[in-house]
């Protein structure tokens, strides 16, 4: 295929359970994936080798599939294999797993039907620390114009290769030097950002979107729910608008990737004091104490296979 960015040497590419250097890796250009965003998708990561919830991520990837009508030609048994397999001949610190699942290809034409064979990649690539500033600082946000695609357009809660709409959300912030954008729903409540769930502190109480809002229900998100009840934080799922968000005294994004990550600044405003406060700092400790728990319960059940 030729060159390939700097970035990804050292990357690994599983097609269809063949494992391939990522200046090999090529899937056809009539793979609908590729014409129409025909696809899904999840990633996930490892933490010292271990994959982190990666049964919530084959969760998730199914109930996309199901979102976009697709029966999935694999077996989750087989898609752990192929995980497995490509994770052995890898030695990251923290691997970055993508897993895409296309509808293949077939005569060019918009008919699912059209298909004649769905593809699986997988990618494995380092997942390099992100900057410490970013966590010490926080960064920012704008506010966009670009609206998040209604539930019963393409519901933002199927991971679908699809991401037309927050690309260009993001082009707008990354245009108005920010770190993401926050999306809006058409009735002017806050979402989620372009690739992270968002969350304010309000009083004393933690606050996330609820999935009618329209937003992928990730499952960072979804964890913390359960870390923050368990622990007797406030934590609630209400709908809010950007003015509340505003003035809240603390803002952050989640991801699996990203954990937990301080926002600061929004339109260029700062958010409470202006740095990552401590109810952030908080939820992001417990998490990580959730992270070396569930890390260590994993390699138990590995290890008894
Ligand atoms: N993005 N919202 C959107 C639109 C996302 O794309 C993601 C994940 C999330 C957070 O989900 P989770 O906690 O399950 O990672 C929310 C991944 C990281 C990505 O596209 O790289």
């Amino acid at each position: 295929m030729g060159k390939i960015n700097a970035s990804l040497e050292g990357a690994l590419v599983s097609i269809n359970g063949v494992l391939t250097p990522p200046e090999e890796a090529v899937i056809s250009i009539f793979d609908r994936g590729f014409l129409y965003g025909d696809s899904i998708y999840e990633v996930t990561l490892t933490y010292d080798g271990t994959p982190f919830l990666l049964k919530d991520h084959l969760d998730r990837l199914w109930r996309s599939a199901q979102g976009i009508g697709l029966e999935i030609s694999w077996s989750r048994q087989k898609l752990r294999e192929f995980i497995y397999d490509g994770l052995n001949k890898v030695d990251y610190d923290r691997a970055y797993i993508r897993i895409i699942i296309t509808r293949g290809g077939g005569d060019i034409g918009l008919d699912p039907s059209l298909s004649e064979g769905q593809n699986l990649i997988i990618i494995f690539r380092e997942l390099k620390p992100y900057p410490q500033k970013w966590y010490d600082e926080g960064v920012s946000l704008i506010v966009t114009e670009v609206v998040r695609t209604p539930k019963k357009s393409m519901d933002p809660n199927i991971k679908s290769g699809n991401y037309l709409n927050n690309v260009m959300a993001l082009k707008q912030a990354k245009e108005a030097g920010a770190y993401d954008a926050i999306m809006l729903n058409h009735k002017g409540q806050v979402t989620e950002s372009t690739s992270a769930n968002i969350w304010m502190v309000l009083g004393d109480s933690y606050i996330t979107p609820p999935l009618d809002a329209g937003l992928l229900g990730g499952i960072t998100r979804q964890r913390l729910l359960e870390i923050g009840t368990s622990a007797g934080l406030k934590v609630k799922e209400e709908n809010f608008t950007a003015d509340t968000l505003r003035i809240a005294q603390e803002v952050f994004i989640t991801s699996s990737t990203r954990e937990i990550l301080p926002i600061t600044k929004i339109d260029g405003q700062p958010v409470g004091d202006g740095k990552p406060g401590t109810y952030t700092k908080k939820l992001h400790q417990l998490y990580k104490n959730k992270i070396k728990e569930t890390i260590e319960e994993e390699r138990k059940l590995n290890s008894g296979k």
